[in-house]
């Protein structure tokens, strides 16, 4: 579950730090790309050096890199991050972060952070036992954190009892296991649009577009991994499913395509829109072929196509999540925000055409995702299978 996870190391001034090293091998390992933090304190148990070696990342201590004067931006990191891991957590920092003292790069962070935090407290036995250190504990669960207990047994002082750190792996199977029960889509139902519409114009003349279905049958394949009862209303595609379990009902003009949508939808959990709808379809369909022989040129009058997400938008009920997908070739960040008041979505993933290896066709994607509460995350180009896995977690986490 760890692979391509984003993971703050938050690491403080105890003993304990020696085994960091040992967690952040194993998020590598599992695939996590680590950020450390370290408090001041924490530089004394164990080097940097070595921890940015393991990371393939400079370690981050100070709001302020000295010789380059580069400001070290909380905000930003907290919203890259898909988890922070605070490992060892000394009844200082415990505290602090139970008060809100934000005078270090990593309490500062925590406040910052809109991921999952998990905190795994180390120290000696009766600061462990202390009513502060408890009630401060306490604090941090209720506020959500996930508390990764410390174990009985000899710690630093050659004192026995309770205050060693967890093992790292114990630490890395609780943030597993996090990660696994948040994105299980057991018991969902995902409905997804895919594929371009074709508008006939008689018979055997048609106006389509290039989508090749790839995006929309990628999302709707993830799902199914994750447990999700899953139905693909496409258009015209040469793709097919990958996972047994996926139902797709075919439609071929936009018309179509909304019948199906608005019936699907109707006991749908979470919908993705990721057709490329005409927008346009001819007013009048010729009912045997056109001929080329008339004096001339035909001339073919279009009306506009029904918004499916827009029509899906109207009638969302609460607890329903609607995605949709944006193509902007200008103002992109502007024009998909937009987008998504216009059409009640609760997220939106924007392509850009600038970007090669975005878009039609392509095995890969570029994209950012916008949601409804004004936030926006612009991930790396990466494999269309990869970029499903990114949507469903990010539609994951609005539920
Ligand atoms: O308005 P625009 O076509 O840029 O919006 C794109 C989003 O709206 C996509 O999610 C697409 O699937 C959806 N859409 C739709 N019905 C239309 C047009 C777009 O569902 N007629």
């Amino acid at each position: 579950m760890l692979k391509g996870k984003h993971i703050i190391l938050g690491i403080t001034g105890g003993i304990a730090a020696y085994k960091s090293v040992s967690l952040l091998r194993l998020f590598v390992k599992a695939g996590a790309e680590v950020q450390v933090v370290i408090t001041p304190a924490g530089k004394e148990f164990i080097t940097p050096v070595t921890l940015s070696a393991l990371s393939g990342r400079p370690v981050i201590s100070e709001f302020f890199t000295a010789n380059t004067g580069q400001w070290n931006s909380h905000v930003d990191i907290g919203l890259w991050a898909d988890a922070m891991v605070i490992a060892p957590a000394t009844a200082s920092t415990i505290a602090k972060m139970a008060c809100g003292v934000a005078d270090n790069m990593l309490v500062t962070t925590y406040l910052s952070a809109k991921a999952p935090v998990f905190v795994a407290p180390a120290m000696d036995l009766d600061m462990m036992a202390h009513p502060t250190t408890q009630r401060n504990i306490d604090l941090l669960r209720s506020y959500g954190n996930h508390i990764i207990d410390s174990r009985a047994g000899e710690l630093a002082s050659h004192l026995v009892g309770k205050g060693r750190m967890a093992e790292p792996e114990e630490i890395l199977a609780a943030v597993d296991a996090f990660f696994e029960s948040s994105l299980t889509m057991k018991g969902l139902k995902v409905r997804v649009t895919a594929g371009p519409t074709y508008e006939k114009i008689d018979p055997v003349r048609f106006i389509g577009n290039y989508s090749s279905g790839k995006m929309g049958y990628a999302i709707a394949d993830e799902a199914a991994r994750r447990g999700a009862d899953v139905t693909v209303v496409s258009g015209p595609v040469s793709v097919s499913p990958s996972e047994p379990g996926v139902k797709v009902v075919r439609v071929e003009s936009a018309r179509e395509m909304m019948e199906a949508a608005r019936r699907e939808f109707a006991e749908a959990d979470v919908a993705v829109m990721a057709a490329a709808v005409a927008d346009y379809a001819p007013a009048e369909q010729a009912q045997s072929k056109i001929k080329r022989e008339g004096a001339e040129p035909p001339v073919i009058r279009l009306v506009k196509n029904p918004d499916i997400a827009a029509a899906l938008g109207e009638v969302k009920r609460s607890g329903q999540t609607l995605v949709g997908f944006a193509l902007e070739t200008d103002h992109e960040m502007e024009n998909a925000a937009d987008k998504m008041r216009r059409k009640n979505l609760d997220m939106i993933v924007l392509n850009s055409l600038r970007d090669s290896g975005a878009g039609f066709g392509t095995d890969t994607n570029l994209v950012t995702m916008l949601t409804a509460d004004g936030r926006s995350k612009r991930y790396d180009l990466k494999p269309k299978r990869e970029v499903a896995s990114d949507i469903l977690d990010q539609i994951c986490a609005l539920r």
